[in-house]
């Protein structure tokens, strides 16, 4: 028996409960592993709310983690106990101190990198990848505007943005996280529930607009970030921490000629190698120091649901990792 959190039904926080779970042995094709941290992701919140269904209840939550290997299934080579392991994906159940992993979902974690951070990579920091290097190339003389910028995904967007040459403009709530974003690489940090963030788009930008919005939050910001596009701008909504955003036209695009994209983690991980390939760039890219995870601040796994109330509430910055009790 493991220590794991679970969820027997949909709901706030509270419906998340610290029990034992049985989770076997790993059969053809799996490993086990002993989560070292794990990773708080939205999504995680998303799942226990109904907003995306999970196919199972009661379930362990999670979809991000980094471990030591402690078994290996039958036939399997390459891996062996004792290799530290960063892993994500669905199904969920990384809110646990053990779990089994299909092999093909693991990635080796360099040595030299914390296990904390190495928790952030595979979902948070391969989706900073794929937005900046993929869904829409951010290159020298661009200007981007990326909202909640403070967050976990936000931070590193604007680390990789500044890095690529972009100018970049970042919205937060509040002067800790407009602080944050400053030492992050953003040029200008609008503080978009006391200031019309449309409009200082346009006076920084003497009415050009930006090439691309990076748009997470939906439903408060997606058709304010429509009006911020440059002719021939590319919208990028990729999450919806404020809720769906409301339908709009096709014919809201054609004034400008925009671009729309919804893209997930899972449509740019279509094979192996594109998974390895993201993942090393990622790890390369925090040893050579062109991003740094902030990891503000670290809960144990039992205090999950502090957690979640914190990160839906608004009150984390950065990136936030669970510790496994036992650690
Ligand atoms: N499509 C993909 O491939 C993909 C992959 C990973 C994550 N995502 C999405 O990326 C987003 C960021 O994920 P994350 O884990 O890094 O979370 P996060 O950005 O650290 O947390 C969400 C942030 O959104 C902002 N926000 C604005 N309105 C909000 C509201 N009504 N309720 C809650 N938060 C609100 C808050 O920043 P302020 O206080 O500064 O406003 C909050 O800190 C999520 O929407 C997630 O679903 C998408």
């Amino acid at each position: 028996m493991v220590k794991a959190i679970r969820i027997h039904e949909l709901g706030g926080p509270e419906v998340m409960k610290w029990e034992d779970v049985e989770i076997g042995e790993p059969k053809d094709g799996e490993i086990k592993v002993k989560n070292k941290a794990i990773g708080l992701n939205f999504v995680d919140i998303y799942f226990r709310k109904g907003v995306y269904k999970n196919p199972t209840i009661p379930y362990t939550p999670g979809v991000e983690a980094v471990g030591v290997v402690t078994a290996v299934g039958p036939g399997l080579t390459g891996i062996k106990v004792g290799d530290l392991v960063a892993h994500a994906g669905t199904p969920t159940g990384a809110y646990a101190e053990e779990q089994i992993v299909p092999a093909e979902k693991l990635v080796p974690v360099p040595s030299s990198i914390d296990p904390v951070i190495a928790a952030c990579v595979m979902v948070k920091g391969r989706t900073a990848q794929y937005l900046v290097r993929k869904c829409f190339k951010v290159e020298q003389g661009h200007t981007v505007l990326i909202h909640a910028a403070a967050g976990g995904v936000g931070s590193l967007l604007c680390q990789w943005a500044n890095f690529l040459g972009a100018t970049v403009i970042g919205t937060v709530s509040t002067k800790d996280k407009a602080a944050q974003a400053k030492a992050d690489g953003c040029h200008h940090v609008i503080l978009y529930k006391e200031e019309d963030f449309i409009a200082r788009v346009d006076e920084i930008t003497s009415g050009k607009g930006v090439e691309v919005v990076y748009d997470s939050v939906g439903k408060d910001t997606f058709e304010g970030s429509l009006a911020c596009l440059k002719v021939r701008g590319c919208m990028v909504t990729f999450g919806e921490s404020s809720g769906a955003p409301d339908p709009v036209p096709l014919s809201a695009l054609a004034a400008k000629s925009l671009f729309l994209t919804r893209p997930s983690l899972r449509g740019y991980t279509c094979t192996r190698d594109e998974l390895l390939q993201t993942a090393s760039e990622v790890f390369d890219n925090v040893v050579s120091g062109v991003i740094r995870f902030r990891v503000n601040r670290t809960y144990p796994l039992s205090q999950a649901a502090q957690a979640h109330a914190d990160l839906e509430n608004r009150r984390t910055v950065g990136s936030v990792v669970l510790v496994p009790d036992s650690c």
